[in-house]
């Protein structure tokens, strides 16, 4: 993690915890069922939460039983994470680590110890995957699997604007919600804030789904399940800018990678 984006990290991560809790309402709605249903974890299982911000998924791993190990580049994140664990929570132990940093990662388990790795919303976070990759494949057992959730690249990005329309047809004239996209292909960083009165904005790097894929192919994964989940039609908010008004455009996307065979 470079100082920079350490710094911003440390001083945005109390409001993120406060905003966060033990999940918000894109995580509960859209990120968490998808995870949970494509992790698949059995209780004695051992799983490494990469980049796990407050901890909430990896306690919730943990209370189903799992052996949690979760890592975090900030170290004030993980300290608001040791906070929020209370007793009852399961085994679930927290380390201050750079995911772009592969031999710090490697001291976290064994080869061929793990069984599942997950990385919730945080790859667009990171300037390069492949260290985080190759050490999550050497970890992994011959059946594991790495799940991760990442902003929609196709259109949840700075260079998407949010966009309306009157609808008029024979009735009463309606409202209608989308995105505009104005820049894909190309891979760029840039500065964005991932949560309403975020203090600061930090910086993300955009990939497109063959950058992203390309990296975790290059590291020895395949793709063998992909979910994209959608806010329900008839949840109510207001405001134009919410993707819960554009129920047919997924936010996310979640996608599970397993070892490749050979
Ligand atoms: C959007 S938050 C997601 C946190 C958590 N996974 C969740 O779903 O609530 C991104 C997290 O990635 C962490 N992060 C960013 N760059 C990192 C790096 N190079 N190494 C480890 N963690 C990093 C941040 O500190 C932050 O906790």
């Amino acid at each position: 993690m470079t100082e920079r984006d350490r710094k911003i990290w440390d001083s945005i991560a109390e409001h993120w915890d406060e905003q966060l809790g033990e999940g918000n309402d894109f995580q509960k709605m859209l990120i968490i069922p998808a995870t949970d249903r494509l992790l698949a974890i059995a209780p004695g299982e051992t799983v490494v939460d990469a980049c796990c911000g407050n901890g909430n998924y990896a306690r919730r791993l943990s209370r189903g039983g799992a052996r949690v190990i979760a890592f975090d580049g900030s170290a004030t994140f993980v300290e608001l994470a040791r906070k929020r664990t209370l007793p009852g929570d399961g085994d679930v132990n927290y380390h201050v680590v750079d995911a772009c940093n592969q031999p710090a990662i490697d001291t976290l388990a064994a080869p061929r110890s793990v069984d599942a790795y997950v990385c919730s919303m945080a790859m667009m976070d990171l300037p390069a995957l492949d260290p985080l990759l190759r050490a999550a494949r050497a970890q992994l057992k011959p059946g594991g699997r790495f799940v991760f959730s990442v902003c929609h690249p196709c259109w949840n990005s700075n260079e998407a604007d949010m966009t309306g329309r009157l609808v008029q047809g024979e009735g009463e004239p309606g409202q209608t919600f989308g995105v505009e996209v104005f820049r894909y292909a190309a891979d760029w960083p840039h500065l964005s804030r991932g949560l309403l009165h975020q203090p600061e904005p930090h910086w993300m790097y955009h990939r497109s789904i063959s950058s992203l894929l390309g990296d975790c192919f290059r590291a020895g994964f395949v793709v063998n399940a992909i979910e994209e989940p959608l806010f329900p039609a008839d949840l109510r908010t207001r405001s134009p800018f919410s993707w819960a008004r554009r129920p047919d455009i997924p936010p996310a996307m979640v996608v599970r990678l397993v070892p490749s065979p050979g």
